[in-house]
């Protein structure tokens, strides 16, 4: 047979044989012929789309079935011996081939083993161009499914940690200094937002990653009459694509989703960086469950957010995923290219990153214990309450630069005094401003002026309570 008829096996046999041919001579060559089949193997990444790449060998038989490529007959054995194949990978029994490049050839060449003829026929019309987008895309399908549900059970511990702490008082930072009175509640309800967003993104994702390639071959499309839209819903496609070229060549659904995953490790790393600072000594703000943190293999008295850390550091990960998946595809022309086998690495490295460190972060936020009495303590630090004296007397009719400039100095004259400026009489204050009455005194305390943030999405507790009900209100729909 010529070698344009040979099947994967036979050239295989012919790689291999290359690799032990005596004649091919010396250790040399032998040696660099085994390490450009182990260079261009991608099973070690590829096998993970083993479940992917047997359901849409299953429909592909099915859809040659329907079109009269294969008969009946041949559409059991290969139906059965996918099975089996699925069994033996998933109970480890299955051998797996570096030699057979990736994932696709390694199960055809076993289903060729089980189900001989009738397995030579399956891979009729389709190539391993539509079939790794094909695969590539189910399980980006399937991980966006996962990462949505890991988000939701974030946010669920979210919005219990918050409807706990809703009215309990917290300082809220700029520049991380004091800067206005919050509830604790309410700092948390602003994760749960970033979340939603990311979230969001992932639905939005999956709109576009839900085209079928499947039926465009090796890049011109297939001569034999299959019902593409029928493969595609039964693949759980929303459609099928459009231009075969195109759709071998995109990883653009790829794309999407590690900038998806990219924003979220920005999230998840600035969260982390929150309860690293808050469970510091210094803040004292809350305590991280001890199976979350490790100790220290020379001081004994550590106790360190090692689990936190490296959530914040292996979001750097996600980055350089997206950067290098823009850089492998940039320069491509249409339509496939081997270079493409990278993809997988850097979607794989991502999705483990955001579907373990959403998991932990679930628990962790579930199982710290926070400091309430030190957060309302720190309140009563940096005159955190000085805007609320000058929108005291805007409210008097003062324009608010004015008020500004004026309580600037009464915040200058407290720290004289080494006062907080709730602890200056009312008489101090009068002599800044005859606007200033007994019930500004009032005003000026946190729990008050927590209270008095009362617009939409504000920080009072009936606005906090508000955005929980919300919240508890989208994640159920989720279910
Ligand atoms: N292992 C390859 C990949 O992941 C499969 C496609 C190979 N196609 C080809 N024409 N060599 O991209």
């Amino acid at each position: 047979t010529p070698v344009f008829k040979k099947t994967g096996n036979q050239l295989m046999a012919i790689k291999k044989s290359k690799i032990t041919n005596p004649s091919w001579g010396g250790r040399f060559e032998d040696s660099v012929n085994k390490l450009a089949v182990s260079y261009t193997s991608s099973l070690d990444q590829d096998k993970r789309m083993y479940q992917e790449d047997i359901v849409g060998s299953m429909k592909y038989a099915q859809a040659l079935k329907e079109a009269r490529v294969i008969t009946a007959n041949d559409y059991s054995k290969i139906l059965k011996g996918l099975k089996t194949i699925q069994r033996e990978i998933e109970s480890g029994k299955f051998e797996w081939k570096e030699q057979l490049e990736d994932v696709h050839m390694n199960i055809e060449s076993a289903l060729q083993r089980k189900a001989g003829n009738a397995a030579k026929k399956l891979h009729t019309g389709r190539s391993r161009n539509d079939q790794v987008s094909t695969d590539l895309r189910l399980v980006v399908l399937k991980s966006i499914d996962e990462i949505s549900n890991l988000i939701s059970k974030v946010q669920g511990s979210i919005v219990a940690k918050a409807k706990k702490h809703h009215s309990d008082l917290m300082p809220g930072f700029t520049h991380l200094q004091l800067a206005q009175p919050v509830t604790f509640g309410h700092h948390l309800m602003a994760w749960y937002e970033m979340l939603n967003r990311d979230f969001s993104r992932l639905q939005d994702t999956k709109k576009r990653a839900s085209s079928m390639p499947l039926g465009s071959g090796a890049l011109s499309g297939n001569r034999y009459k299959l019902d593409r839209k029928l493969l595609a819903k039964r693949l759980s496609f929303d459609r099928i694509s459009n231009n075969s070229i195109d759709a071998v060549s995109d990883r653009d659904f790829s794309l999407e989703l590690l900038s998806t995953i990219s924003i979220l490790g920005v999230h998840l790393s600035r969260i982390n960086e929150e309860l690293i600072i808050w469970s510091s000594s210094q803040f004292n703000y809350i305590d991280l469950p001890e199976e979350f943190c490790t100790g220290s293999s020379i001081m004994p008295q550590k106790k360190n957010p090692d689990v936190s850390e490296l959530m914040r550091g292996g979001s750097a990960r996600t980055m350089s995923n997206l950067m290098g998946l823009l850089v492998l595809m940039k320069g491509l022309p249409l339509a496939y290219n081997r270079d493409m086998q990278e993809d997988k690495r850097f979607i794989f490295d991502s999705l483990d990153y955001s579907n373990s460190s959403l998991e932990l972060l679930a628990l962790m936020i579930k199982g710290m214990s926070v400091n309430t009495k030190k957060m309302k303590q720190d309140c009563e630090l940096g005159h955190i309450t000085a805007t609320e004296l000058a929108d005291y007397l805007v409210l008097k009719g003062l324009a608010f630069r004015k008020a500004h400039e004026l309580v600037g100095k009464i915040v200058a004259h407290a720290d004289k005094q080494k006062k907080q400026i709730f602890e200056l009489n009312l008489k101090e204050l009068k002599k800044y401003s005859k606007l200033i009455e007994k019930d500004a005194m009032n005003l000026i305390k946190p729990e008050e002026a927590i209270r008095n943030k009362d617009s939409i999405g504000g920080t009072s507790p009936k606005q906090v309570l508000r955005q929980i009900n919300k919240a508890k209100r989208e994640l159920s729909s989720r279910r």
